[in-house]
């Protein structure tokens, strides 16, 4: 197959780690006889200092005419001191909105090489981790109307929670059609005690549910799933929630796997479009010292493989090689323990691409 890539590598470790994907990329290009068109855009803090702002126009029309987008991560110390509304950051949510990337999968999985990372006592996880957080990604809180007025206590800033049944229904369908490919089982998890759009939201993924008679829908008020997250994590297999709710369980439950160097995520629109991204930061400490783990990124175009190109034997291919790496012993600095091998950044996307 031959496809266009638009891939920002943004600031901190991100050009780190976004070499080492796109080295792991092109074997699989020469393994599997296929062609992707790279071209690299700005976004971020590097935006902001080469051209003023975060993201670009030109960067919004490159990701819009690719088919998919593998971005590294954006953000740093240099830009923290600048007015919310001009910070690195925003170029995440201008992305999300401008490409309609509504849908986000952030699985947390425990790779068994990694078993003792975790936080959590060992006897929670016995078998293993492996659930995925449906995240809503461009409505809800982070979206809706903002402003500021007077009240009686002074000033005051509001951001409004509210979400459109059209929007809890694709995110829903998005969450189901998940289910199906892994355990059927899916949790909601809303406000729904407290909050009018929590009780839309769970009504409106209560008729989606009627769609998939296979799949076991419960429904948890967003304070219980996120004690339940360590309670006992194993009891979940899809959690779909909207942008903030989402963004939160989101975090705490790639902490349970205790290895966020490793955890990928997708972000998809209608259609097959997506970008992708690790989930962690850009750690701007690390930047550039050969010391950043390039597997969330690596995972990452695993998942742009089977999401976007429907490349599912490619996917896999690179998912074993992780594992085949863990195996032997290789660790980058945040997963290593003194125990196997201590590489850098170059040395673990060399010897994942060379498992492939
Ligand atoms: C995330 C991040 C972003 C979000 C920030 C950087 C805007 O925390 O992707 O989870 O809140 O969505
Ligand atoms: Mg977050």
């Amino acid at each position: 197959m031959e496809a266009k890539l638009a891939v920002i590598r943004g600031d901190g470790i991100g050009p780190d780690i976004v070499e080492q994907a796109l080295l792991v990329l092109k074997k699989i290009e020469e393994k599997f006889g296929h062609t992707f068109h790279c071209q690299d855009v700005l976004a971020g803090g590097c935006a902001i200092d080469a051209v003023g702002h975060c993201l670009p126009q030109e960067t919004i029309d490159v990701c819009k005419a690719a088919d998919a987008v593998l971005l590294g991560a954006v953000g740093g110390w240099k830009w923290d001191t600048l007015p919310g509304d001009q910070r690195p950051e925003r170029a995440l949510l201008g992305l999300r909105k401008e490409l309609g990337l509504f849908a986000n999968l952030r699985p947390a999985m425990i790779f068994e090489a990694l078993a003792d990372a975790s936080p959590l006592k060992a006897e929670i996880l016995a078998g293993g981790l492996d659930l995925l957080v449906v995240r809503e990604l461009t409505g809800g809180i982070y979206f809706g109307e903002r402003g500021t007025r007077d009240t009686p206590m002074g000033p005051a800033a509001y951001d409004v929670e509210q979400y459109a049944e059209g929007e809890v229904r694709r995110i829903a369908k998005v969450a189901f059609d998940m289910a199906m490919k892994r355990n059927k089982h899916v949790t909601s998890v809303d406000k729904a005690n407290v909050l009018d759009s929590s009780r839309l939201w769970r009504r409106v993924v209560s008729e989606v549910a009627k769609d998939y008679p296979d799949v076991t829908l419960d429904h948890l008020y967003v304070d219980n799933a996120a004690m339940q997250l360590v309670r006992n994590p194993r009891q979940f297999d899809v959690l779909v929630t909207s942008n903030i709710f989402g963004d939160i369980l989101s975090d705490e439950a790639s902490q349970i796997t205790g290895s966020i160097g490793m955890l990928p995520s997708a972000s998809l629109a209608q259609g097959n479009f997506g970008m992708y991204e690790p989930i962690h930061g850009s750690a701007p400490d690390i930047a550039g010292q050969d010391k950043a783990n390039p597997t969330a990124t690596i995972l990452s175009v695993a998942m742009m493989l089977r999401y976007t190109f429907g490349l599912g034997a490619e996917a896999d291919a690179i998912e074993d090689a992780v594992k085949k790496v863990l195996a032997k012993g290789l660790r980058t600095p945040d997963l290593f323990t003194g125990e196997g091998t201590l590489v850098g950044t170059a040395e673990m996307g060399r010897q994942i691409a060379a498992a492939i």
